[in-house]
């Protein structure tokens, strides 16, 4: 039996970075949003023993061995449902690695819910978000989908109204860049001395909480790309007001300095808001609607960088796109 799935890619619409923690993460805040870009995980489950990973494009960088966290999270659900067999799981590759877009953590969840389907048999909703978190911090949003706000070391993840489907550019840079890296030099830079870091995790509370108010007055939301003059540009523009960031990219900018100028390239083309996604090296920019952001690629191109023209993925496009094939 084999399932093939869908392995969709996230971005961050702000993030905060609070104390380090006695465990040695730290605490965070952040808005994450999925998108309609994905890698494709096919699981099969045969007779014997074991659990293999193959990447079917042959990507150098995605690890085979039991440090993938495709093998990790197999495991786990094995264990956690009692099932014996032969796990293989088939990686294609689309995107990039280390590029802020939660790629192995979604090829992690995309990996669960595929065995789920394969084995016929299913976790409770509490166990697979336990599973998850152990895996990685960035697991579990995968498992709501859609618009999501992250507390915690980013592990807890509780869903949010959604936004309407925006559209979008990625832009790929060719380099990767570490997180535990990126959290390291955060920690060495000191920022946090004029406000508590928990102060200062409040007061962006207060800064999302405002935001996220505008979500819940006006029309329903049907997942349809939202157009300009419409509720999606509304709420764009309310997220520019209010000056949400992500703190990684006071590090990250500095030491790829490439990166920053993609995000004035982005803005020069239309860009309403535009940011890195998580610790980098991925920086998308918003924009007012489909055509804008098919043009903006096309311009970026030219100019030699990596851009993609994308949407933003509601919740329930989210889960009626995730399965391809059972
Ligand atoms: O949870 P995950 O395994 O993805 O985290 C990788 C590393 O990133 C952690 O070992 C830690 O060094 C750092 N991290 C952090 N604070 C977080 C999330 C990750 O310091 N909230």
């Amino acid at each position: 039996m084999s399932v093939t799935v869908r392995s969709f890619a996230k971005i961050n619409l702000g993030l905060y970075i609070g104390a380090a923690r006695a465990d040695g993460y730290h605490d965070l805040r952040t808005v994450y949003q999925t998108i309609a870009l994905h890698d494709v995980i096919r699981v099969s489950v045969g007779r014997g023993r074991g659990i293999e990973i193959v990447c079917t494009n042959k990507d150098p960088r995605v690890p085979l061995d039991a440090s993938n966290t495709c093998h990790r999270i197999a495991a786990r659900v094995l264990d956690e449902l009692g099932a014996k067999g032969k796990v293989t799981v088939e990686i294609e590759k689309r995107l990039p690695v280390q590029g802020g877009l939660g790629a192995a953590s979604s090829n992690a969840v995309a990996t669960m819910i595929a065995l789920e389907l394969a084995l016929k048999k299913k976790l409770t909703p509490a166990a697979r978000l336990r599973i998850a978190a152990d895996v990685g911090s960035d697991l579990p949003l995968f498992l709501v989908g859609g618009t999501a706000l992250g507390v915690g070391r980013g592990e807890e993840v509780y869903p949010l109204p959604d936004l309407p489907s925006l559209a979008m550019v990625v832009v790929t840079p060719e380099v990767g860049v570490s997180t535990p890296r990126a959290f390291a030099d955060w920690d060495a830079q000191e920022r946090l001395t004029r406000l508590s870091a928990s102060d200062r995790l409040f007061e962006v509370g207060c800064v999302l909480s405002s935001w996220l108010s505008g979500f819940t007055s006006g029309s329903p939301n049907t997942g349809a790309p939202a157009k300009g003059g419409s509720r999606g540009e509304k709420l764009l523009l309310d997220l520019v007001r209010t000056g949400i960031e992500n703190d990684f990219e006071k590090v990250v900018f500095s030491q790829y300095p490439e990166l920053r100028d993609m995000k004035a390239a982005l803005e020069r083309a239309g860009s309403k808001y535009a940011s890195l996604s998580g610790s980098g090296s991925t920086v998308y920019g918003l924009f007012r609607s489909p055509a804008e952001a098919a043009k903006a690629a096309g311009r970026l191109r030219k100019q030699g960088l990596r851009a993609v023209a994308t949407r933003t993925l509601t919740r329930s496009w989210y889960w009626a796109s995730l399965v391809v094939r059972r």
